[in-house]
């Protein structure tokens, strides 16, 4: 059984590889690595698989989803400058891509006896990102 929580945050940041020049960083991320950053109603949806319990009807509660997800995310993601707030981003971009393996890193092994199945970014309403993990 597949059990879904849908959750927004908002997130600044800026697509910028400091390897790079500012001419290389905007040809491979074009207004997203304008200097001052910009920012972003994310839409976060989290999946966990589990066995459904016999006795609760259950696989987790909805309840206890949504709280670890405010614990593990929204409070350390929510409102931030992702490229200064977040160490890990110190010197990784913060594209959605690295946000999902980020996110997905911190909620692994959180629900136990379910697991983490799948962790889905849209950044806009035009595209989506999805890790699977691995
Ligand atoms: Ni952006």
């Amino acid at each position: 059984m597949f059990v879904s929580i849908i959750k927004e945050i908002s997130m600044g940041h800026r697509l910028y590889n400091s390897k790079l020049s500012n001419r290389q960083n905007y040809a491979l991320y074009g207004k997203c690595s304008n200097p001052n950053g910009h920012g972003h109603n994310y839409v976060i949806e989290l999946t966990v698989k589990g066995e459904v319990d016999a006795r609760t009807g259950m696989v987790l509660s909805l309840d206890s989803i949504k709280s670890i997800f405010n614990r593990e995310i929204t409070e350390k993601f929510d409102h931030k400058f992702l490229n200064y707030d977040l160490k890990e981003f110190k010197n990784t971009v913060p594209t959605s891509e690295n946000i999902a393996k980020l996110m997905w890193e911190k909620l692994e092994n959180k629900f136990s006896p379910a697991e983490l199945h799948r962790i889905l970014i849209k950044e806009s309403r035009s595209s989506y990102f999805e890790y699977f993990g691995g």
